[in-house]
């Protein structure tokens, strides 16, 4: 089939590249002309494992190309996916301009029947608002359209391998045409395929962020009654998880959610509800207690080592989750303002973020930068571990302990066993435990 994806940032690129691979013709419309620059040349302005190589070889295989252009998108195929961003505005709400500026332009140079996909994040009955928007703009009112809803469930991290197999698709139509394009566009998937209207579709996605984010917030708080009560959270995850009701999946502790998702979904959630005129109490309590959980570990960190004024302290981990560059609303930001208002000197290191994190803390006094691990914990008085990425799972704790000042692991990820750390001669202070 022929695919036009709009947006070409972490949800576009994953569809427009995953969709190449499953042998369609596709064309990318991005905006930013370095990012399409970039793109041809086989690069990925993102850091996403394998996307870089699927992305060439599909290049190779002339089954990929992009554009800044949106007129040659729209005439390449009848299927449009939006996957534009909907970024948080001030009041809470999702910021639709990006989407409704592709539902106009595209309805001017619409010359045939196109189906416009929501794929982006949208509040329930957004699909109307296109439609309406469609309708207004359209040159000539003979051609034919369709919006539907497709809502994109993948995690930044594992996006290709979550886009290929899905736990389900979620499809909202209004029209067999419609249905019938997308039945064709899925029909290698080997996953449960839901087809339901368009506002239940939009839904379902707030829904299933909502519910993970409410996950995380429980779980965190189970973390702070265990530490009161002395009883370890990573045991009472696995006891509740065995339940097959409850499942182990998002009961992690640790800092908090963040990315580009659950917290600005979460809020738009609790708006969108507001204005159908409910109070969606339960989700302000969701966000509540993640908004909290970097304050808290400060507050820990200070418990721990007294005054922070010139202490000098590593982190490890500034994305908002391992395998990513994105620092989207990551819990490290507020911790790192903390803890420089403190007077605290920081070496940072991540594996892929830190030039994302430079642009929010250049170097500077009280903030630096190191290559490699090891050399953040040269003379600290306490490693932080902010990400739960693989090789500081994987550090060899006796050269740590060597390169410190002081021997004090404040993990707040829980990636490594109290017990071991400890016979190593570490004060070690997990989450929850
Ligand atoms: N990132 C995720 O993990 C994820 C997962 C599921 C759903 N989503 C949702 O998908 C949507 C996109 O998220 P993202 O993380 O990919 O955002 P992003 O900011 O990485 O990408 C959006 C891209 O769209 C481009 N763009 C904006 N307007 C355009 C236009 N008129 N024409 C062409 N390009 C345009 C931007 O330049 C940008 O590159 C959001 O609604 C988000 O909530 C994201």
């Amino acid at each position: 089939m022929r695919i036009t994806v709009v947006g070409g940032g972490y949800v576009g690129l994953t569809t427009g590249v995953c969709f190449a691979h499953l042998g369609n013709q596709v064309m990318v419309v991005e905006k930013i002309k370095e990012k399409v620059e970039l793109l041809r040349a086989g690069r990925s302005p993102i850091y996403e494992p394998g996307l870089e190589e699927l992305l060439q070889e599909n290049i190779r295989q002339k089954r990929i190309i992009f554009t800044t252009n949106l007129r040659e998108g729209i005439e390449f195929s009848e299927v449009i996916f939006i996957c534009v961003g909907t970024p948080q505005r001030p009041d809470g709400s999702a910021d639709l301009s990006q989407v409704e500026e592709v539902a106009r332009e595209t309805a001017k140079l619409m010359t045939s029947y196109k189906l416009l996909v929501e794929k982006s994040t949208v509040p329930i009955n957004t699909h109307r608002l296109i439609k309406k928007t469609v309708q207004r703009y359209i040159r000539d009112p003979n051609i034919t359209y369709d919006v539907a809803s497709n809502p994109e469930f993948l995690r930044e991290g594992s996006a290709i391998e979550d886009f290929l197999k899905p736990d389900r698709i979620v499809v909202g139509v209004e029209s067999q045409r419609a249905k019938e394009i997308f039945e064709e566009l899925y029909k290698d998937f080997d996953c449960p395929i839901i087809y339901t209207d368009p506002a239940t579709a939009e839904l379902i996605k707030h829904a299933s962020n909502s519910f993970l984010a409410m996950k995380i917030s429980f779980i965190n708080m189970i973390a702070d009654l265990c530490e009161k009560a002395g009883a370890d959270v990573k045991l009472v995850a696995d006891g509740m998880g065995y339940d097959k009701r409850i499942g182990r999946a998002f009961l992690n502790a640790g800092i908090g959610y963040g990315g580009s998702c659950f917290p600005k979904d979460v809020k738009a959630f609790i708006r969108i509800a507001q204005d159908y005129g409910l109070d969606f109490g339960l989700l302000r309590e969701v966000e509540k207690i993640n908004q909290e959980r970097p304050i808290k570990f400060v507050e820990k960190i200070k418990g721990i080592l007294w005054s922070l004024r010139d202490k000098k302290l590593a982190v490890w981990g500034l994305s908002f989750k391992p395998n990513t560059d994105d620092i989207r609303e990551a819990p490290s930001i507020k911790i790192v303002d903390l803890l420089v208002r403190e007077g605290a000197k920081l070496s940072l290191y991540d594996p892929k973020a830190v030039e994302n994190f430079k642009v929010l803390f250049p170097e500077g006094k009280q903030v630096s930068y190191a290559r490699d691990m090891y050399e953040a914990l040269d003379g600290a008085s306490a490693l932080l571990i902010l990400t739960e990425w693989d090789e500081f799972q994987r550090a060899n704790l006796k050269r740590v302990k060597e390169l410190m000042e002081l021997p004090i692991i404040v993990d707040g990820r829980n990636i490594f066993e109290t017990e071991h750390v400890k016979s190593l001669g570490f004060e070690y202070y997990p989450v929850g435990r």
